[in-house]
């Protein structure tokens, strides 16, 4: 574990996007980091200052270049907030000078690299980053974690989803098959730039769904519980456009197994989930609200059950347990630290 006068020298690339001013805002006030470098290809020059003025004048620097041999002068742990293909270019060399990467993108979520290229239109040329990636979902890989020098941090929407079912599937209580999705997601999950056209848009006062069946969150939400369940798992989802600036909340179906009983989910979830610091199982008959864990890395779960049927309800905010926060709850795990430091 760093003692807090030595520090974790961290750097963020693509800071000025949303997962990256998360980043700099939690990190900012974090015992044991100390922030180094800041890279933007937008912003190369601007100083701290004048992009974090929230942050008071503590960040003493200026936005370079996210030029991989600059990134690896100043820091020993990089944030890569950068679109997916993007981070690609910079993690193979970042890992072969040793550096400790945690990637927010989707570019090493997943491990069927003809499915990755499928779903984000790209060929993928680092397959020997995408074996050694850490899935960074601490719920589940907490032990991988704590080793790995590569942190591929999970998407927003299978965040949610995957905490909403871990227990159901690792544990064979529900029909595989059955399992169907739906999500709504504030537009901050589009990035920035997304953001700031809806707003100024019609859609403000609109509700839709897109990407039915097809979004590129399905292929990673099918891995994790497949894995989870030894079994082939495809589920149905359908993620929704919330007029609301952060949020994801997400209502899952599901059909239980034969011979499981109402009644009991409610204390099986509190159970499996009782050591986790971020997820918080509501009591019977209570359900989350966006309200309850927008600012904060909480993950809520609610669930209904009658004799055949369970509906598990979640709601995280996106740009801290489904991004920013999650990463920074994997940094700690790396090194050590209590895995609520800076979050609580
Ligand atoms: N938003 C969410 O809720 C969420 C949740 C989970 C995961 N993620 C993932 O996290 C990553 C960042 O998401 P975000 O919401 O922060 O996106 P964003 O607001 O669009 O920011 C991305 C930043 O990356 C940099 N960038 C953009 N295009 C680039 C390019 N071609 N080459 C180099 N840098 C480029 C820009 O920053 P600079 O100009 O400063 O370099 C940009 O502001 C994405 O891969 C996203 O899928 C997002």
């Amino acid at each position: 574990m760093p003692n807090i006068q030595t520090k974790i020298n961290a750097g963020i690339v693509g800071v000025t996007g949303y997962t990256g001013q998360e980043l700099v805002k939690i990190l900012i006030n974090h015992p044991y980091v100390r922030i180094t470098g800041l890279f933007s290809s937008s912003s190369d020059g601007k100083s701290a200052a004048s992009l974090f003025p929230q942050a008071g004048g503590r960040l003493g620097l200026s936005c370079s270049k996210p030029e991989p041999k600059e990134i690896c002068a100043k820091c020993d742990l990089v944030f890569l907030a950068l679109p997916h293909t993007v981070s690609i270019a910079l993690v193979p060399k970042l890992i072969k000078a040793g550096k400790r990467v945690i990637d927010l993108s989707a570019d090493y979520r997943l491990k069927d690299l003809k499915v990755y290229a499928k779903f984000y239109g790209a060929r993928h040329n680092d397959s020997c980053g995408a074996k050694k990636a850490v899935y960074g979902l601490p719920e589940i890989y907490r032990n991988k974690i704590k080793s790995a020098s590569l942190v591929a941090n999970p998407g927003c929407y299978p965040t949610a989803a995957i905490l909403s079912l871990a227990p159901l599937v690792s544990l064979g209580l529900v029909d595989m098959s059955s399992i169907i999705i739906d999500a709504k997601s504030g537009v901050s999950g589009a990035g920035k730039k997304f953001t700031e056209d809806f707003f100024s848009s019609d859609d403000k006062e609109s509700f839709k769904a897109y990407k039915v069946g097809t979004h590129q969150h399905v292929p990673e939400i099918n891995q994790e519980l497949s894995g989870l369940s030894r079994k082939d798992i495809s589920v149905v989802f359908v993620p929704h456009l919330l007029p609301v600036k952060r949020g994801i909340l997400e209502t899952v179906y599901v059909k239980k197994s034969a011979g499981i009983k109402a009644g009991g989910l409610v204390a099986l979830y509190k159970r499996f989930y009782k050591k986790e610091p971020f997820v918080r199982i509501k009591p019977q008959g209570e359900f989350p609200a966006l309200k309850d864990v927008v600012g904060s890395n909480f993950c809520d779960i609610g669930i209904w059950e009658d004799a055949k049927r369970a509906v598990i309800i979640c709601a995280i905010d996106n740009l801290l347990k489904g991004a920013s926060g999650q990463a920074v709850q994997n940094m700690n795990i790396m090194y050590k630290l209590p895995e609520t430091e800076g979050l609580l």
